[in-house]
C-alpha cells in the first residue's frame, strides 16, 4: 500500500467516527424528548409523629403544579385525619401511564387504611396534566349499564340503587391490562369488612372500550407505619469509605453505631466528630483489634483504656459500649471490662463477600425487630449495600437506631458484665 492511501484511510475512518457520533447525539436527543411526558418523578416524604410513631408518607411528585397539587391536597387531608384519629396503618399510591392513541394518560390510585377504614381514590390525568374524563377511554353510558348489571348479581337492591345514582365519571377506577375494577368507597358501611367493588374482565368490555390501551409504566409508592427497630453497626473503622456510608445514612435518616478502633481515632477525628454530630453513636472496638480472650488482664485493660483516651482526645466524649474483636469474650473479659459488651445476631458477612447484593440480601433476610446487624465501614461495597437495604427495610416499617436508642425504645438498661446479641 502506498503512503497516500494510508492517509486517506485514516481520514475516512475519522470522518466515519464523527458521523456516527453525530447520529448517536441526535438520537439521544430524540429519546429525551419523548420521555419528557410525565416528567421524572421523585419520591418525597412527609413525616408526621403520632403516638411516638414516625409516619413517613411516600408520594410521587411530577414537577407539575397541577398534578402535584392533587396529590398534596390528598396528603394534607390525610394528615388532618391523623390529627383527629390514629395515623394510617398503610398508604399506597399507585400510578400507571397508559398509551391511548399515541396520547398518554396517567391514572393514579391512592389507597390508605386507618385501622379497618379504607380510603380509595383514583384520578385520571392527561399528558398535559389536566384531570381527564373517563369518556376518553370508555363509552360511559354503556359502561354504566354494565356496572348496574354486575351490581345486580352481586349486591342488594339498596346498594344497586346508590350505584345507579352515583356519578359515573367520579367513580374510583383501577384499570389493569386485563380487567377493570370499580371501587364504591362511599358505599362501605361499618358492617362491611371490605369496600364494595365490581370487577369486569377486559374481554367483556369490547363494546364499551373506545380505544385500545396498554400500560406503559407502572409504579407503586408504599408507606407503612414504622414501628420496628434495627441497630446497624459498623466495625473496624473509621476508614476513607466512612464518609460515603455517612452520606447514605443521612439520606435515610438512619442512626447507627460505629465500633471504632482506638488506633485509628486520631487520624480520623474529623469523621468521628461528624458521626456524633449526625446522631450516630461511636463506641469502642478496642485499640488494636486483639482477641481479648488471648490477653493478660493488664494487656486487656490497656486495649480498653487507650481507646477511651484516644476517643476523648478526638471528640471530648466518653466511651459507653465495647464490642470485643471477633466477638470473642469469656468470664475474665466480662468481669474486667467495665462496659456492656455488644455483639450481633445479623451477620452480613460483608468482609468475606464484599458484594453489595449479597450483603444486602443477608440483611433483608435476617432483619427482625430488636436485631443488631454487623457490617464494617471498611468496604466500598457497603455504600451500595445500604442503598439497597435501607429503602426496603424502611418500607417494612423499620426505624434505624443506635444501640442506645434501641435499648431506650425497649426499656432495657445495658449493664456491664453482660453481652448483648439483640435487644428485647
Ligand atoms: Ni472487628
Amino acid at each position: 500500500m502506498r503512503k497516500l492511501n494510508v492517509k486517506k484511510l485514516v481520514y475516512f475512518i475519522i470522518s466515519i467516527i464523527l458521523m456516527l457520533s453525530f447520529i448517536i447525539l441526535i438520537s439521544n436527543n430524540k429519546k429525551e424528548l419523548t420521555a419528557s411526558v410525565f416528567k421524572k418523578t421523585e419520591n418525597k416524604q412527609i413525616t408526621t409523629i403520632d403516638n411516638n410513631h414516625e409516619v413517613n408518607i411516600n408520594y410521587p411528585m411530577f414537577y407539575n403544579e397541577e398534578t402535584d397539587n392533587v396529590i398534596l391536597e390528598y396528603i394534607n387531608n390525610l394528615n388532618d385525619i391523623n390529627n383527629k384519629q390514629s395515623s394510617p396503618t398503610s398508604l399506597q399510591i399507585d400510578y400507571k401511564i397508559y398509551n391511548i392513541d399515541n396520547y398518554k394518560y396517567l391514572l393514579f390510585d391512592i389507597v390508605s387504611s386507618v385501622d379497618d377504614d379504607m380510603v380509595y381514590k383514583s384520578y385520571l390525568l392527561d399528558q398535559d396534566n389536566n384531570i381527564a374524563s373517563y369518556d376518553n377511554i370508555f363509552d360511559l353510558d354503556k359502561l354504566k349499564n354494565k356496572i348496574i348489571d354486575y351490581s345486580n348479581k352481586k349486591y342488594a337492591s339498596t346498594i344497586v340503587k346508590k350505584i345507579e345514582e352515583s356519578d359515573i365519571n367520579n367513580l374510583n377506577y383501577l384499570i389493569n391490562n386485563d380487567e377493570l375494577i370499580i371501587y364504591f368507597y362511599e358505599l362501605k358501611t361499618s358492617s362491611m369488612s371490605y369496600v364494595p367493588f365490581i370487577k369486569i374482565l377486559k374481554k367483556n368490555l369490547k363494546d364499551i372500550l373506545k380505544v385500545e390501551y396498554d400500560i406503559d409504566k407502572s409504579y407503586t409508592f408504599k408507606t407503612v407505619k414504622k414501628d420496628k427497630y434495627i441497630a446497624l453497626t459498623f466495625d473496624d473503622g473509621p476508614s476513607d469509605y466512612t464518609k460515603y456510608i455517612l452520606d447514605v445514612l443521612k439520606e435515610y435518616n438512619a442512626h447507627v453505631t460505629f465500633f471504632s478502633l482506638g488506633n485509628r481515632m486520631s487520624t480520623y477525628s474529623k469523621i468521628l466528630n461528624r458521626e456524633i454530630e449526625e446522631g450516630h453513636l461511636v463506641a469502642s472496638h478496642t485499640y488494636s483489634h486483639k482477641d481479648l480472650t488471648s490477653l493478660s488482664v493488664s494487656k486487656m485493660l490497656e486495649e480498653i483504656n487507650s481507646t477511651n483516651i484516644a476517643f476523648n482526645k478526638a471528640t471530648g466524649k466518653k466511651i459507653t459500649l465495647v464490642r470485643p474483636p471477633y466477638g470473642n469474650y469469656d468470664k475474665t473479659v466480662l468481669s474486667n471490662v467495665s462496659y456492656p459488651l455488644i455483639l450481633w445476631n445479623i451477620d452480613t458477612k460483608d468482609w468475606s463477600n464484599r458484594n453489595a447484593k449479597k450483603t444486602s440480601n443477608i440483611m433483608l433476610k435476617k432483619a427482625f425487630n430488636g436485631g443488631i446487624a454487623l457490617m464494617h465501614d471498611l468496604y466500598e461495597s457497603n455504600v451500595e449495600a445500604l442503598k439497597i437495604a435501607l429503602p426496603e427495610l424502611e418500607a417494612r416499617g423499620y426505624n434505624f437506631v443506635t444501640i442506645e436508642e434501641m435499648s431506650n425504645k425497649f426499656n432495657v438498661t445495658l449493664k456491664k458484665g453482660n453481652a448483648y446479641r439483640y435487644i428485647e
